[in-house]
């Protein structure tokens, strides 16, 4: 059955044993955030698990961290594949989208604060960089609506608690929810705006891929889910949220008001400035009876935000380079888990067609993609294993003949420290491709034939050497020995 809301997640999670329950009461000022950094940064990938505290103290809602993007396992599971199906996962959604339902009643609206009772204070919202950041901040989906088409776009805008019942919305110009916003706000009016905690993972999932504009995140949730997305009409703004979501705080945000917005730590591992940013007054807070308070936490990568933008990423570029421009010999692709697929490694496999076929691609890919670096490989590489790309990169990526430079490309200064100079008009990035592909036989591999390699895995078990799972890249190799 399809998981209709975060609250459906929790079992799965429990399942593969990615859940730690934590009932101390903890400081939502310090502990919950130092918390999910630890884990982060000490972890392995296989090792991570989701956070719930059970306990903060002030707030009568337990609050989650790092549920769906806790490894690739975890958001595998979210989506109810393995870790190898995502891409095809994405590729399934996004050509079978389901267009939500409506429904009158609804969970998320079980209990409704309006007016005074509506108080952000109620919600369990953490400071993410203890000791850094200016406040606590709200970090979920964002709903919004185009004015002129009513399409709403879901992404996920970093949203600063400046008191009780105001807020200010890291959305900048050319995001969809800034080019929906002014839909209203260029007109003198204010813009309806809501958040949404808890939704069905899907929902969470489709919010952080770079759709285009006017491509509804609900759609491809429903597609992901294989059942449209139950949506219900907000209390007191003029929205559609998903009905199974844990909590909605609904608001508008005011033409023509902006304050200063952070500081706040950002994905790239760095402490974001301090810039004027729009500002909401909450009209309304609505949630289930016992609501869970989700929050993603991103700052140091890896984090939830890098493993979720990357892993939902990769799946949006493949259909695009499959479906869009009909190149059907790519046959994978992934993302670094450490960037969120802005400004990251995107690594792509295919069987080349023609000479020039890998760069092409790559040109392609660099064009559409926000990714700083692209590599091609042939399919018999394991993109996902480190090991096997460097090897891949030493035996077939030759720098003089196989690399393209794409200059003076735009990135955002705080996003990308690295093309920081001390010249502050210096603000030029740029992309590389490096064709890893084999461009002549090197003659067959140096590992001893598969029936040879097969019949000493017989012996191994024999003499009761320690069990393995042969490795990707093994399996890959020993095939074509
Ligand atoms: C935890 C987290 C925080 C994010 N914060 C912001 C943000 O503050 N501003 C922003 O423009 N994008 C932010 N993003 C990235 C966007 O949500 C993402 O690129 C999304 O696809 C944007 O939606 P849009 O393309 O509909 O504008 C964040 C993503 C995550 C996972």
């Amino acid at each position: 059955m399809a998981l209709r809301s975060i609250r459906d997640f929790l079992p799965v999670l429990d399942q593969i044993g990615r859940l730690q329950r934590i009932k101390k009461p903890v400081d939502r000022m310090w502990e919950p955030a130092a918390l999910a950094k630890w884990m982060f940064q000490a972890l392995p990938d296989d090792k991570r698990f989701g956070l719930y505290f059970e306990n903060v103290q002030g707030s009568a809602m337990p609050l989650a961290i790092g549920l769906l993007g806790n490894s690739t396992e975890a958001y595998a599971a979210a989506l109810g594949v393995k870790a190898e199906e995502i891409n095809e996962k994405w590729i399934d959604a996004l050509r079978h989208p389901k267009r939500p339902v409506t429904v009158e009643k609804a969970a998320c609206q079980e209990v409704v604060l309006t007016g005074k009772d509506a108080k952000l204070s109620l919600l369990p919202i953490p400071v993410w960089t203890p000791g850094k950041d200016a406040a606590p901040y709200i970090t979920t989906n964002v709903v919004t609506r185009d004015a002129n088409t009513g399409i709403q776009n879901f992404g996920v805008y970093r949203t600063q608690v400046k008191d009780d019942h105001t807020v200010i919305i890291n959305i900048s110009p050319g995001r969809h929810a800034t080019r929906n916003t002014d839909t209203y706000t260029l007109k003198g009016k204010p813009a309806p705006i809501a958040w949404v905690i808890g939704a069905a993972p899907a929902v969470h999932l489709a919010a952080v891929a770079n759709l285009a504009y006017g491509q509804d995140e609900v759609e491809v949730a429903g597609g992901l889910m294989g059942e449209p997305v139950a949506m219900v009409k907000c209390k007191t703004i003029d929205l559609m949220v998903p009905a199974e979501a844990e909590i909605i705080i609904e608001g508008e945000l005011l033409p023509g008001v902006t304050e200063a917005e952070g500081p706040f730590g950002e994905f790239a591992g760095f402490m974001g400035p301090i810039e004027q940013k729009p500002v909401a007054r909450i009209t309304a807070i609505t949630h289930r009876q016992k609501p869970i308070y989700y929050g993603y936490t991103s700052q140091m990568p890896p984090s939830e935000s890098t493993m979720i933008q990357s892993l939902s990423n990769a799946g949006l570029i493949l259909h695009k380079l499959r479906d869009a421009h009909g190149e059907r010999s790519v046959t994978d692709l992934a993302i670094d888990l450490t960037f969120g697929g802005l400004l990251a490694h995107g690594v792509v496999a295919m069987t080349p067609l023609f000479p020039g076929h890998a760069k092409q691609v790559g040109r392609l890919v660099a064009a559409f993609a926000p990714l700083k670096r692209i590599t091609i490989v042939d399919p018999d590489v394991d993109i996902r294993d480190p090991l096997h790309l460097e090897w891949a990169l030493n035996a077939r990526y030759n720098p003089v003949r196989d690399t393209v430079i794409i200059d003076d490309v735009f990135f955002p200064l705080h996003m990308d420290p690295s093309i920081r100079t001390n010249d502050p008009r210096s603000f030029s990035g740029s992309k590389i491709i490096q064709d890893a592909t084999q461009k002549i036989d090197p003659g067959p591999f140096s590992l001893p034939p598969r029936e040879i390699m097969m019949k000493a895995l017989e012996v191994w078990k024999e003499v009761g050497l320690p069990d393995f799972e042969i490795p990707k890249r093994a399996r890959l190799r020993i095939d074509k020995s």
